[in-house]
């Protein structure tokens, strides 16, 4: 059995608006505009509304001036496109972001790709996407990011590592295992179709899962003394939160874990924070 230490994603992003807080007022004392961000909701998610809800607080607490458009479920796609528009020639908004999922009535790429792309601090539209693929500046993806600047708070170096990704998404699987192979990392990306889920976890010095599902991979597996970074997070029958990794199971296992809530969540958000803040200059 190894000792394990926490990843604490809500201690460092703490850390990180602290430090942007800083940084804005000494701009802003200078004369510049504050940095803005737009948030666009549509429809009731309530996992959707808490996480708005979180990124709204953040702004109040790093000096970062947000507006929250929270728009029916049955907006048309062109009354979204118009309010996209409309915040892409705003000249006090930085940061557009708009929340996933979206109704289905309305196309997540199309409106993704509305985004002016100096504004996209999702890193989400096609030109940023590449831009990141590519290794050129430009903005990316808030939860890869944030899992490496997490990484780098406590001197885990992936370089060398063989690091498992579970999960594809375009939101995190995918932008994470280029972040990791950019790394230095030897990545192996698992999805749905992935035979044998147990032996590639197995192999893991780093592992990732990013499922939205507790019941896929099992702790069991985990190599001992690898770093576990949980990017599920999942509502239990009795109303807990939880990961997509057995925290108990794990622990006993890996020499460093990311836990649920506290770790990964806060860190998306504080670096949604710094995007909206390096979008602005
Ligand atoms: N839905 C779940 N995660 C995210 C995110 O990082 N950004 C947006 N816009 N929607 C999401």
């Amino acid at each position: 059995m190894t000792q394990h230490q926490i990843l604490d994603g809500k201690k460092v992003s703490t850390l990180i608006q602290a430090e942007l807080a800083e940084k804005i007022s000494k701009r802003v004392e200078a004369g510049h505009k504050p940095p803005g961000l737009a948030v666009v909701m549509v429809g009731n998610d309530e996992a959707s509304k808490v996480y708005v809800n979180n990124k709204i607080k953040a702004c109040e607490k790093t000096g970062i001036r947000s507006k929250a458009h929270f728009l029916p479920r049955q907006t048309s796609a062109k009354a979204l496109y118009e309010l996209i528009d409309e915040l892409n020639q705003d000249s006090k908004i930085h940061g557009i972001l708009v929340q996933l999922p979206l109704p289905e009535h309305i196309d997540e790429s199309e409106v993704t790709n509305r985004i002016d792309p100096n504004k996209d601090v999702d890193g989400f539209h096609a030109r940023n996407v590449g831009h990141l693929v590519l290794r050129q500046p430009g903005l990316r993806p808030c939860t890869p990011r944030g899992v490496m600047t997490l990484l780098n708070h406590y001197q885990i170096d992936p370089k060398g590592m063989h690091c498992v990704v579970v999960g594809a998404s375009n939101i995190v699987g995918r932008p994470l295992m280029l972040e990791m192979l950019f790394a230095g990392a030897t990545v192996t990306c698992c999805h749905r179709f992935t035979q044998d889920l147990a032996k590639h976890v197995k192999q893991a010095d780093l592992l990732c899962v990013a499922v939205g599902n507790p019941e896929i991979v099992d702790a069991e597996w985990i190599k001992p003394g690898a770093v576990v970074i949980d990017i599920g997070i999942n509502r239990l029958a009795d109303g807990r939160l939880s990961g997509d990794v057995d925290f108990h199971v794990a622990s006993k296992k890996a020499a460093w874990i990311s836990p649920v809530p506290g770790g990964i969540g806060p860190m998306t958000v504080a670096t949604l924070m710094q995007n909206t803040y390096e979008a602005s200059l």
